[in-house]
């Protein structure tokens, strides 16, 4: 089945031989088995056709951090900021992760579905076509396997493409409080064996910061990760600068996220060795906080720049990538073009998916949204409107 799309105003995607955006005028395109196969004015073979109606046409956005897998919510938490408490000192109460897992572990496979399956489902409203999802409320072998096998069904049942993350490494569950290194253990020895044997995960991510993870524990995990094949991803630097950046850079992770507080030498470290930088405002936001990451210092230590929303029930709730947008250019220096290329190929490549998403481009899946405006700047300007009009994943219109 070949679908022409046609009248589409403009082609908008990041051109990588340029480095800038690239703006293609008066052309079609051409989807064959959910690829886009032509980006011409002379297609004259097809099946179908489906009218842009003047939209600007992009890729599909990606958000690579998203922590959707769990139930019920913590607007407690939320009261008790707007009191003026800290997330760190909610977390000392009992609330935080601790709080979303003990849900997670009373629920039963079924409901931890549909309570997930109705987290996930909103994003493909606001354009993201691919969501990164991490495990990280069990923190036992049984409620992560269960956490990814939700994934593993709700990536089969939406139109949205499923990244999964084992994190295990989120928090020291209560049983373990006294004895963390055998929590470690439990994590190097049993559960990343078996979710690498299951393929219920592709990347694994650490949370490492002072009261969570530290070096030498992230250390001895990802080694383990690498072992089975997992790549790497890192939540660093979110409180305090506790070098977790050059971390990153030494253990070659994919990512390192998060980065409010990471210094220059370890983001020059970063840099160096690969690793994409992804910034997460909305939880700056969400927390009330105002130290948002310096996104204009870690592209001038050389890093790349992917954007995501870290929707989780604790620290961020937003599932938009357009509002994400809007907050990197207002509060992290970023240009409305480094925050485009930070949703579709920076993206990808934080995910390690460049190759194949993230452009408009032959051979590329036609994960194209169709936007109802006259350049990119209006999509993080009209961030609370329904400019989008349609949303496509692999060539259908969802
Ligand atoms: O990325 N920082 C660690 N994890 C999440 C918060 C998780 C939670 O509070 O439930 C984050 O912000
Ligand atoms: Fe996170």
């Amino acid at each position: 089945m070949k679908i022409k799309i046609s009248n589409i105003s403009k082609i908008i995607s990041w051109n990588i031989s340029t480095e800038s955006i690239e703006i293609i005028e008066n052309k079609d395109i051409l989807i064959e088995s959910g690829k886009i196969s032509q980006i011409s004015n002379d297609i004259v073979s097809y099946d179908e056709m489906i009218d842009a109606k003047q939209c600007i046409v992009t890729p599909g956005f990606i958000d690579t951090h998203t922590h959707p897998v769990f139930i019920g919510n913590r607007a407690n938490e939320f009261e008790l900021r707007a009191k003026g408490k800290t997330y760190q000192e909610i977390s000392k109460m009992g609330g935080g992760i601790k709080s979303s897992v003990n849900s997670l572990r009373q629920a039963s496979e079924e409901e931890l579905y549909f309570a997930s399956y109705n987290n996930i489902k909103p994003f493909i409203h606001f354009g993201t076509t691919t969501l990164e999802a991490k495990s990280g409320y069990g923190l036992s072998l049984k409620d992560e396997v269960k956490s990814l096998k939700v994934l593993k069904k709700i990536n089969e049942s939406l139109d949205i493409n499923i990244i999964p993350t084992f994190l295990g490494a989120h928090d020291f569950p209560d049983e373990f409080k006294n004895n963390k290194e055998e929590y470690v253990r439990l994590i190097c020895e049993e559960m990343i064996p078996q979710v690498a044997e299951q393929e219920l995960a592709v990347f694994c991510d650490v949370f490492c910061e002072e009261g969570y993870f530290n070096h030498e524990q992230t250390k001895k995990i990802c080694n383990a990760a690498r072992i089975n094949n997992l790549e790497i991803k890192l939540h660093v630097d979110e409180f305090k600068d506790s070098s977790g950046a050059y971390l990153a850079g030494e253990l070659n992770a994919t990512s390192a996220d998060h980065l409010m507080k990471s210094n220059v030498k370890g983001l020059k470290h970063m840099a160096k060795n690969g690793v994409i930088a992804t910034i997460l405002p909305g939880t700056t936001l969400f927390l009330g906080m105002n130290t948002y990451a310096n996104g204009r210092q870690i592209i001038d230590a050389g890093c790349d720049i992917a954007l995501a929303s870290d929707y989780n029930p604790g620290s961020c709730t937003i599932y938009s990538l357009p509002i994400i947008m809007a907050l990197s250019c207002l509060y992290c220096g970023l240009s409305v073009e480094d925050a485009f290329k930070g949703v579709t190929y920076n993206a990808a490549k934080a995910i390690n998916r460049h190759d194949s998403i993230g452009l408009i481009k032959e051979n590329y899946f036609a994960d194209l949204l169709f936007w109802d405006i006259e350049t990119i700047a209006e999509i993080p300007y009209w961030f609370n409107s329904d400019k989008l009009s349609m949303v496509m994943k692999k060539g259908k219109l969802v």
